[in-house]
């Protein structure tokens, strides 16, 4: 008979409440995000992501949800200056990252670097809520300089120092691209960052929260949901969508034929589906108006063109929509990103999120731990083995 408290199946033994995955369990409850996968729907702290997406910058959603409310002008101001001041990195560091290897995994680099930043910040262990605050904004400011750093070293460029003022979107492309990014660039990153900023219970920040209710510290929290984002059903999904994208073009195939062939093998097509949404995911309409307006600016309207195509042949085939993954792959291979970086950007966004949640969790903390329902076998005995012979 079952011993645990689960329900059970039809056959007398207890099984999970819920089919794989933690599918449909509510695990908490939050006031950072809410999602209507029915209705495709995506707010942070009451306000509607078209919104946000339309007339908020990345550091002021970053203020949102870590605070619960949009900052005034002057608290986006000192925000910005704090980000400024932290935009370093120490000395140690950019001596590992050059002892990296040059094909090492950008997302194994970015989680590396995460880790080793702890080392050298004396708040590291201090789990008042001031400290943790200021480990959210530091984390925050510090991972694009990992990321840009690590990808000038391993092309053997110079490391670009951050500008002295400038958003987190300016800073980033300055630094990595070595040059003056466009307003138009710069508006477009920014309104990336603040789509992938937060996302609810998505397998990354759950990770976190997990690590973070131990009472463990932000930084292995955060080392935890970079290793989570890593994998390609969650955040590494738009580097294989670019890989997709390419691989149409260099074959020059008819992208519905490519796809149709991808389903024919029951092949998964990166960018599609989604645990909640099962109608578009906001984000993606969003990325695709910007992918539109940004190829049409730029003159490359291919990736834009492709991905429409395969958008039709998904929804006719197999009634999938494009998560968030599918159409911002396309906008930073415009804006002249390469691909390996795409899921390391994703982070850099969902620090954000990832530490609004780990504050929130340490608000009203209790260690998460859910069940397991048993299946193994029960009555063995190592007598019958004669494992100890006398
Ligand atoms: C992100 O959770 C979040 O919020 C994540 C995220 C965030 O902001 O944090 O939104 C970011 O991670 C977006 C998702 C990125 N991942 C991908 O694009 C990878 C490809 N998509 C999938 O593998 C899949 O859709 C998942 C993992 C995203 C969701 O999978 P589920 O909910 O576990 O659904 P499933 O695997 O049980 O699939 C249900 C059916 C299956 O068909 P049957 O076997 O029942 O016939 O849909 C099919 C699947 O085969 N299916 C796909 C598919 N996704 C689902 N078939 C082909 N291609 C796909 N992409």
């Amino acid at each position: 008979m079952a011993t645990s408290n689960l329900p059970l199946s039809t056959n007398g033994k207890s099984k999970p409440a819920q089919s794989g995955g933690l599918e449909g369990v509510v695990a908490l409850e939050t006031k950072i995000c809410h999602i209507d996968g029915q209705k495709g729907e995506l707010i942070y702290a009451g306000y509607d992501i078209q919104d946000l997406a339309a007339n908020a910058t990345f550091e002021e959603v970053a203020f949102l949800l870590w605070n619960g409310r949009l900052p005034s002008s002057e608290e986006t101001e000192v925000l910005i200056r704090k980000f400024a001041a932290e935009r370093t990195l120490p000395p140690m560091i950019v001596d590992i990252l050059r002892m990296t290897p040059e094909d090492a995994n950008p997302m194994a680099a970015l989680r590396t670097g995460i880790s080793v930043l702890s080392l050298f910040d004396g708040e590291a262990d201090d789990s008042s809520p001031e400290a943790n605050y200021r480990k959210a904004i530091r984390l925050t400011a510090r991972i694009p300089v990992l990321i840009t750093t690590f990808d000038r070293i391993r092309k053997g460029k110079e490391i670009v120092q951050p500008l002295r003022e400038g958003s987190e979107a300016h800073n980033f492309l300055y630094m990595l691209l070595g040059e003056e990014p466009g307003e138009a660039a710069v508006r477009t990153f920014d309104a990336c960052l603040v789509l992938h900023a937060e996302h609810g219970l998505n397998a990354s920040t759950f990770a976190g929260r997990v690590i973070g209710a131990t009472l463990s510290d932000m930084y292995s929290a955060i080392t935890g949901a970079v290793g989570a984002l890593k994998g390609p059903l969650h955040g590494g999904a738009n580097i294989r969508v670019m890989e997709m994208l390419n691989d149409i073009d260099r074959k020059n195939a008819n992208p519905k034929a490519y796809i149709q062939s991808l389903l024919a093998q029951k092949a998964r097509v990166m960018g599609f589906g989604h645990r909640v949404y099962k109608t578009l995911d906001p984000r993606a309409a969003i990325l695709r108006e910007m992918l539109d307006d940004l190829s049409r600016e730029r003159g490359t309207r291919k990736w834009y063109e492709m991905s429409l195509e395969i958008m039709d042949i998904m929804e006719t085939e197999k009634g999938l929509y494009p998560n968030v993954d599918f159409f911002s792959a396309s906008v930073y291979a415009t804006l002249g990103i390469d691909s390996d970086l795409f899921t390391p950007i994703f982070a850099q966004s969902r620090i954000t999120g990832w530490t609004a949640h780990l504050l929130e969790q340490w608000k009203d903390n209790r260690l998460i731990r859910p069940r397991a329902a048993y299946t193994g076998p029960r009555g063995l005995s190592t007598k019958r083995l004669n494992l100890n012979p006398g």
